[in-house]
């Protein structure tokens, strides 16, 4: 597949970060040129007919909105018209589909979530709603009819069906229709709603920032799980009171610096951010080998041609400070050291590798370990 590269007409990336970027919507008609798209509908079809696939579809009739759940055995009842089905992940299942993700690079990868496809029949769409999250939305094969609208506070909520959260009619900032190969850029909590004109294919490139209560929650369970929060509150330096009904400003300070200890802690936040945020949140494939391979059977196949892959949908991050360095992918953490470095971002960039760009790594025995290691995890493999 020929690498795709966002045309962004007269913007930089650096220019799109500051000027829309969390900030407004943006169109850019022909951003992909000669767009081809990476899947077609009846495999996506196919896909969620499958059990570990997350999907759904979205009908109208008239004002009546309906919401189905797949697996799907069959699609005939939904007839030709206004109806979407929607496949989360799908870039976990589909190499091309996977690739849409490369032109967004320039937002760290940790910040990419999924790639969300939909397949729209005329009139089909979710409806106007809000996400919480930053998305760029290609149109691949037809047209729909997008309309984007800034945030209004004055906006109500409404539940036509009781799994589907739409709001109420807002004016349109953008309100143009998508052809092939072009973006939209929707920032969180814009009203957006798309509605297709013919059959539309839409590649919804997600991102994730987890909200506070989900940091907390995480961080939470993280620390329980590994006995991290065994610090306990200590008075020494007390004097006696003479109100000993009051919880007084010292005693919450000192309870609240018993919770910041963890919360201050570098290294203890770098392991957990790393793991954290490597923990995908749909199926992945992994690749585990049936018996453990050598370095030596890894150096064959990489001999015989092969290239090695991080499997489909893989989070990784390198976390690389002076006195912490470790690889994170799928929630797991691999230290490294200065020697490991190089290795460790050629594999979290998750391209194919072959022998010509890992020899000169290979010398090195913890390199040798370190990609013997990842393969037998099934975190990275030959297919
Ligand atoms: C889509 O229908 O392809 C995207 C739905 C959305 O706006 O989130
Ligand atoms: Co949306």
């Amino acid at each position: 597949m020929i690498p795709m590269k966002i045309h962004f007409n007269d913007l930089t990336a650096e220019q799109f970060l500051e000027k829309y970027w969390q900030k407004q919507p943006l169109l850019i008609k022909g951003a992909f040129k000669d767009f081809q798209d990476p899947i077609e509908a009846d495999e996506l079809a196919g896909l969620a007919m499958e059990e570990f696939i997350q999907s759904r579809i979205v009908n109208r009739t008239k004002n009546n909105w309906q919401v189905k759940h797949g697996p799907f055995v069959d699609y005939s009842e939904f007839g030709e018209a206004n109806w979407t089905l929607l496949v989360q992940a799908v870039n976990n299942w589909f190499a091309e589909v996977d690739a849409l993700i490369e032109p967004f690079k320039f937002v760290p990868s940790w910040r990419i979530d999924d790639v969300m496809v939909s397949f729209s029949t005329p009139g089909g769409g979710v409806g106007p709603h809000l996400d919480q999250y930053d998305v760029f939305i290609i149109q691949g094969e037809g047209k729909r009819r997008w309309r984007v609208g800034n945030p209004d506070p004055s906006l109500e909520t409404l539940l036509p069906h009781e799994d589907l959260k739409q709001v109420s009619e807002f004016e349109a900032v953008i309100d143009e229709v998508t052809e092939p190969g072009d973006l939209l850029y929707i920032p969180p909590n814009h009203p957006h709603d798309g509605i297709a004109i013919d059959n539309s294919l839409n590649y919804s490139i997600g991102f994730q920032a987890p909200n506070a209560q989900e940091l907390y929650s995480a961080f939470a369970d993280h620390q329980l799980d590994n006995q991290l929060f065994e610090n306990r509150f200590d008075d020494k330096n007390r004097k006696a009171t003479n109100s000993p009904e009051e919880l007084s400003m010292e005693d919450i300070q000192l309870l609240t610096n018993e919770m910041k200890e963890s919360l201050n802690d570098e290294s203890l936040m770098k392991h957990f951010m790393g793991k954290y945020l490597t923990t995908v949140h749909h199926p992945l494939n992994l690749l585990v080998p049936m018996e453990p391979l050598s370095f030596k059977q890894i150096y064959g196949f990489l001999e015989d041609g092969n290239s090695i892959n991080a499997v489909l949908g893989l989070k990784a991050v390198v976390i690389n400070t002076n006195n912490y360095k470790a690889l994170f992918a799928n929630g797991e953490e691999f230290l490294l050291e200065d020697d490991t470095k190089a290795l460790a971002h050629l594999l979290a960039r998750k391209q194919p590798l072959t022998l010509e760009q890992l020899k000169s790594s290979l010398d090195c025995l913890k390199n040798k370990q370190l990609l013997t290691n990842v393969i037998n995890k099934g975190l990275w493999s030959f297919e």
